[in-house]
């Protein structure tokens, strides 16, 4: 297997569990309403690049959500909770085309939220994400 990237954080950081995705700069990114996470483009400049994370925490939320806007430019929505029994969050690894946990162990995952290396052996959760406009549309009914 080619060897899995881990994104550049320190000793500190993973054993702390801080992700290198940082809350939302316009807390008006995103709303929540009705089982439906809607993320407002023009506000989220974390999008605007390939390899970039919106981090959808609170208001209402019935689950942490990143977002990613994968290599390709498309997007995809996860529950931000690594199926390792730490739970820690998760962040995007510009460029390889994984996601990555925060924590020491830094379980790497596909796009596809499967597991590639390390001990959270379930795959993530995905969550359906339409484009309207400027505006994305993540379906939370089943989380
Ligand atoms: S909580 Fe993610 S690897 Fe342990």
């Amino acid at each position: 297997m080619a060897k899995v990237k881990k994104l550049p954080r320190s000793i500190f950081q993973r054993i702390l569990g801080i992700p290198a995705t940082k809350p939302p700069r316009d807390p008006a990114s995103f709303s929540y309403s009705a089982g439906k996470l809607t993320v407002d483009l023009s506000r989220a400049a974390e999008l605007d690049v390939p390899g970039g994370a919106l981090r959808c925490e609170g208001g209402g939320l019935p689950v942490r959500v990143l977002v990613v806007r994968d290599d390709k430019g498309g997007f995809k929505a996860y529950r931000n909770r690594c199926t390792h029994i730490g739970r820690r969050r998760l962040d995007p690894v510009p460029g390889e085309g994984t996601v990555q946990c925060c924590s020491v162990n830094s379980t790497t995952f596909g796009m596809d939220g499967k597991t590639i290396c390390g001990p959270g052996k379930h795959p993530l959760t995905l969550y359906p994400v339409t484009k309207e406009g400027g505006k994305l549309i993540i379906d939370l009914h089943n989380a």
